[in-house]
């Protein structure tokens, strides 16, 4: 098709190899590159005295005090990292069904989140809004029959959201995939002089098995005990869904739209930016990230070169930004050139 399309020339005259050739000459063609500026560093904080507790599955990870995540966001922001996402390892003992610690203004994440805005106040902070990081039974939403049910949950996700933008958090996103969660926060989030918010909404989540180290992160893999999140997120098998799932979103008054995972999703990352043309990130979920890391550890992979490939592959496929555990390790190396 591309021959034919365009008439580009026949070897011998046309000789792709010829702009391969040297280091300058293939910089100078490159069509993406990556910037610190591209990242979105996702961070865990837990409620201890320990500064950095490492996370077995996340290897290279660590779960942070609300001190050394105020450290790790002047790190971030310190290598031109613009945003910060805080994912909260609440204590099991303040979880119930209700994921009542989700709308306490002192809860771990709010306070986090102060922390870190008044140390670095140029840095923008992300939260999620869902309630599996709070919920006694680990689902995103109140369960009733064994249903997650749609309405009622985000009577929570619209408080949860309100404190967290009281706390100071710039960029609300809504990560449990309840319907008419996106209009409902925004409307709330106005309400309450929350007009400069912005909401990322996470608008194509499937229901994946790369979740896995991030449910040992915040502690909800227990409290899930196998159960699935198939009622809400989407299913892997689906394409055309997830951009009626981005159009509602957009719709609703998202500013941007999220779809994760990431790389076996590349494909929904170019539809959706193809098709709207807005702000379209993708997560590299922490599956994503173990299986890159676990074999560079073994051995089997060349870390560094692998973790910079996949990320340029989301700027190929269109994406604006990636969440990425990575960030801070790849902007460094980016920084040093
Ligand atoms: C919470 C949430 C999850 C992730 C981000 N927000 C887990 C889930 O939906 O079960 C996953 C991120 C990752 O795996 O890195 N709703």
């Amino acid at each position: 098709m591309v021959g034919g399309e365009y008439s580009l020339g026949r070897f011998p005259v046309t000789r792709m190899r010829r702009n391969r050739r040297d280091d300058w000459n293939r910089r100078l063609v490159a069509e993406n590159m990556l910037s610190a500026a591209d990242f979105i560093l996702p961070s865990f904080v837990h409620d201890s005295d320990v500064g950095r507790e490492d996370i077995p599955s996340l290897p290279g990870i660590q779960r942070h005090s609300i001190s050394a995540l105020v450290d790790l966001a002047g790190e971030a922001k310190e290598l031109g990292i613009p945003v910060l996402a805080v994912f909260p390892a609440t204590d099991p003992a303040l979880k119930d069904a209700a994921g009542s610690e989700s709308v306490n203004p002192e809860n771990l994440v709010c306070r986090a989140v102060r922390a870190v805005k008044d140390a670095h106040p140029d840095l923008g902070v992300m939260c999620d809004v869902a309630l599996d990081p709070f919920t006694d039974h680990g689902h995103d939403g109140l369960l009733r029959d064994g249903y997650v049910v749609n309405d009622e949950t985000l009577e929570v996700l619209v408080r949860q959201a309100v404190v967290q933008a009281d706390a100071g958090c710039d960029v609300i996103s809504p990560s449990d995939m309840m319907d008419g969660r996106v209009g409902a926060i925004r409307s709330a989030l106005d309400d309450a002089s929350h007009d400069a918010v912005r909401i990322m909404a996470y608008s194509a989540k499937y229901a994946s098995a790369l979740y896995g180290p991030f449910r040992d992160a915040v502690g909800s893999a227990p409290n899930l005990a196998g159960s699935s999140k198939k009622t809400y997120q989407m299913d892997p098998a689906n394409s055309d869904e997830a951009l009626r799932e981005v159009a509602m979103d957009i719709a609703e008054g998202a500013d941007m739209v999220m779809v994760k995972p990431g790389l076996f999703y590349l494909d929904i990352v170019r539809r959706v930016k193809d098709e709207f043309g807005v702000p379209t990130y993708a997560y590299q979920v922490s599956g994503e990230y173990a299986m890159m890391k676990g074999a560079g550890l073994n051995g089997w992979l060349d870390w560094d070169r692998v973790i910079m490939e996949s990320l340029l592959a989301f700027k190929r496929a269109g994406a604006d930004g990636v969440l990425t555990y990575a960030a801070t390790e790849v902007a460094s190396r980016l920084k040093k050139g």
